[in-house]
């Protein structure tokens, strides 16, 4: 017989201390149950990033998105302030703003030409006259809540969320020093892979584990030794000290300063830090066993000069990349067999991860997460 939800939640045992600790079970890699479950309870309930600050830096800027399969829309209004709504026209449920991002002096939906103001207002509606009991005030479009941190903007489909700055908690203080302001961005790519999302947050969170096998040219410059693992809050932060190298030039080249700074924040956001350099991961699920990865580049400078070092730089990110989409689309294929249920933990090094089921365990059984043991 088909195991239950309720079954398949109960194999993960959130009370074990790292030493005893397994993984999240296969079935919630692959079961399109608690693909669902995780939608409405993790995506629908966290602050989750949707753009970057400079995209929406003046009056009529927006960028659209889709969050727990909701369509949003994100605008700065003439009032210079940052508003998100559900990207549905009241009329008859059309997506309002079709582009991924731009500029814009009102919101017009394409479908028969509804228009809202930057502030969600509906301003006209064409050939309306005569219907009953239509109240324009009550038709505006329906808001979301966002709030910035850093350079990233982010909302919240959770009405009753705590604010952005309490869910980050501790890593608002850790990330202010490395001054994240200061870097421009300079370019985005996107990755699909085939594997759940959380095929890919693991292995962002085994703590350096495979990268001396699988990333040569990355490990030739880090400390890999005196890699650490800080667990917080709903954050973990991965930290190693930087060595010179002459193994891998591009990699020497391009991964400056005395450390590296790798930062997780729960369920699906990732910075990772050189100096002078930054990226996020932004890792969205498309389905159960499928998910996208963005990544946005900054760099202390992005004129012409400065653009064949950066791409230097993201050419040496894209190949760290490719080796591990492939390895990410093998744990998936592994997951699936019947051979496998659930692994064990490195103690030393996939604290985590650990971290990172404990939380989304307790976001999709409803309970509250347990400190770390
Ligand atoms: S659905 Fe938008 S105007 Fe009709
Ligand atoms: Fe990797």
């Amino acid at each position: 017989m088909e195991q239950t939800v309720q079954e398949i939640l109960a194999i993960y045992d959130d009370k074990a201390a790292l030493a005893d600790a397994h993984t999240i079970p296969a079935p919630w890699y692959f079961d399109e149950r608690i693909a669902e479950l995780e939608r409405r309870r993790v995506f629908g309930k966290t602050w989750q990033g949707v753009a970057r600050t400079d995209q929406l830096a003046s009056p009529g800027q927006f960028v659209t998105a889709q969050i727990a399969g909701e369509p949003i829309v994100i605008v700065r209004g003439n009032d210079n302030v940052l508003r998100a709504f559900f990207n549905v026209c009241r009329h008859h449920a059309a997506a309002v703003m079709t582009e991924p991002a731009g500029c814009a002096q009102h919101l017009r939906c394409p479908y028969h030409g509804w228009t809202y103001g930057l502030d969600g207002a509906l301003k006209g509606m064409t050939e309306f006259e005569g219907v009953c009991e239509f109240e324009r005030a009550q038709n505006g479009l329906v808001p979301i809540r966002v709030e910035t941190w850093e350079n990233f903007v982010f909302i919240n489909l959770d009405p009753k969320a705590e604010s952005l700055e309490s869910f980050l908690g501790g890593l608002v203080k850790r990330v202010k020093p490395l001054q994240l302001g200061k870097l421009q961005f300079f370019e985005r790519r996107s990755y699909e892979l085939k594997c759940n999302w959380k095929v890919y947050i693991d292995n962002f969170l085994d703590g350096g584990y495979h990268v001396p096998h699988l990333h040569k040219g990355l490990n030739s410059v880090l400390e890999y030794v005196n890699y650490t693992i800080e667990n917080e809050d709903r954050f973990c932060v991965q930290a190693s000290p930087l060595k010179d190298s002459q193994e891998d030039a591009d990699a020497s080249a391009t991964r400056k300063g005395t450390m590296a700074y790798y930062f997780w924040q729960y369920p699906n956001f990732m910075v990772n830090w050189y100096e002078g350099y930054l990226d996020t991961n932004l890792v969205l699920p498309l389905a159960q066993d499928r998910c996208l990865v963005i990544f946005d580049f900054y760099f202390a400078g992005t004129d012409d000069e400065a653009a064949d070092y950066n791409r230097q730089s993201i050419a040496v990110s894209h190949r760290v990349q490719e080796e591990d989409v492939d390895i990410c689309e093998a744990v998936q294929r592994g997951l699936n067999s019947q051979a496998y249920l659930a692994g064990r933990l490195s103690v030393r090094r996939e604290a985590g991860e650990h971290l990172f089921h404990r939380l989304l365990a307790a976001d999709l059984k409803g309970t509250r997460a347990v400190a770390a043991p």
